[in-house]
């Protein structure tokens, strides 16, 4: 297994389908008339219908497989993309995976508890737990380690997938290369982007392409949509992040300043994964101009934010805006209310 590893910063394994490409949205442009609009289809990253944590499991399969693990023990909510991206990285790189559901969201129809990206761990053959406690951050993760103390006296060798924010951010390393595709992608396209607009949850990936577009020497404004928290605690979580994977990545430190670190939390609406009116509208504004499929707890919400924005004047009309799209349409299917609020 080990000559799957790549030599890199980090142990890494190869998952991504990578660069994956930037395309104008056109369309959305005109229909909301003002800046360019274009998208980084981070949606087409592959593995299991893709999105942006097959970039960051790259970094943790790569740790697991280093450390000789047969088993992925992972955490998040009951539509968590992130877990099932790690169940399908898991099988493909022969390992099993222990997934914990947590009850992050009031909704307790069947498609949420079914469907969707429940549905895809079950076909992936992972081994489902539930907690009950899902706005305790701590609590998942000290269960998250008595599974993987009861796989260890089973014989198994469990590599973790945390929660919390005392973990390595490994997976921020999935975006700060991330970070430099997009700059070499933009030479490419003879593209000056003004401002990139991107989810701001475990703050990983927004704190990595900042990382690694400060590290190509673009100053480029990112702006961080809150999914999870409001912009003061995510701002702190976010510089902090970005401290961790600067000093992991082996990048200067003066190669990106904290001072960079932007979040609105202005579309957050009552709380993680809550469906809101601007949710909605900008899943289907973005479905019916662009043919873009969003999902309805991460990129629904940066949508609503971009639109958002767009209309407050926050852009001029030359300015070039790229939308990174970091996946998660299986969750739509979790969401069978987003439906009946079109009716
Ligand atoms: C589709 C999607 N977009 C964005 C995010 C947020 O990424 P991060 O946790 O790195 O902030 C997630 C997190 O699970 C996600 O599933």
């Amino acid at each position: 297994m080990s000559e799957q590893i790549q030599a890199s910063i980090a142990p890494r394994v190869r998952i991504a389908h990578t660069p994956t490409p930037i395309e104008p949205m056109s369309n959305l442009s005109i229909a909301l008339g003002g800046p360019k609009l274009f998208v980084k289809r981070d949606d087409c990253t592959g593995l299991a219908t893709g999105g942006n944590k097959v970039r960051q499991l790259e970094y943790y399969i790569g740790q697991a497989v280093a450390s000789d693990a047969d088993t992925i023990v992972i955490t998040g909510a009951v539509q968590s993309n992130f877990v099932r991206q790690a169940a399908a990285a898991a099988r493909k790189f022969n390992m099993d995976c222990h997934v914990q559901l947590e009850d992050r969201v009031p909704y307790y129809d069947d498609s949420y508890h079914g469907s969707g990206n429940v549905l895809l761990n079950r076909l992936l053959g992972a081994t489902i737990h539930k907690f009950s406690d899902g706005k305790n951050e701590a609590a998942a993760d000290t269960n998250l380690e008595a599974i993987a103390s009861n796989l260890r006296n089973k014989g198994h060798k469990p590599y973790i997938i945390h929660l919390g924010i005392d973990y390595p951010p490994w997976g921020g390393l999935g975006y700060v290369d991330a970070g430099r595709e997009i700059m070499a992608q933009a030479d490419c396209m003879d593209i000056h982007f003004d401002y990139i607009v991107v989810a701001s949850g475990s703050g990983l990936t927004h704190a990595g392409l900042l990382a690694g577009l400060r590290a190509s020497g673009t100053p480029i404004p990112v702006i961080g949509i809150c999914v999870r928290r409001d912009s003061s605690t995510q701002n702190v979580r976010v510089k902090r992040r970005l401290q961790e994977i600067i000093s992991l990545a082996g990048l200067p430190t003066d190669s990106s300043s904290v001072d960079d670190v932007q979040t609105d939390d202005t579309w957050l609406g009552a709380s993680y994964g809550l469906l809101t009116d601007q949710i909605v509208e900008a899943i289907h504004l973005a479905a019916q101009t662009e043919g873009l499929i969003l999902d309805p707890v991460y990129t629904g919400k940066v949508m609503a934010g971009l639109i958002g924005m767009v209309r407050r004047g926050d852009f001029n009309k030359r300015d070039k805006v790229l939308f990174v799209h970091t996946g998660g349409a299986p969750a739509l299917f979790g969401y069978e209310m987003l439906h009946k609020a079109d009716t």
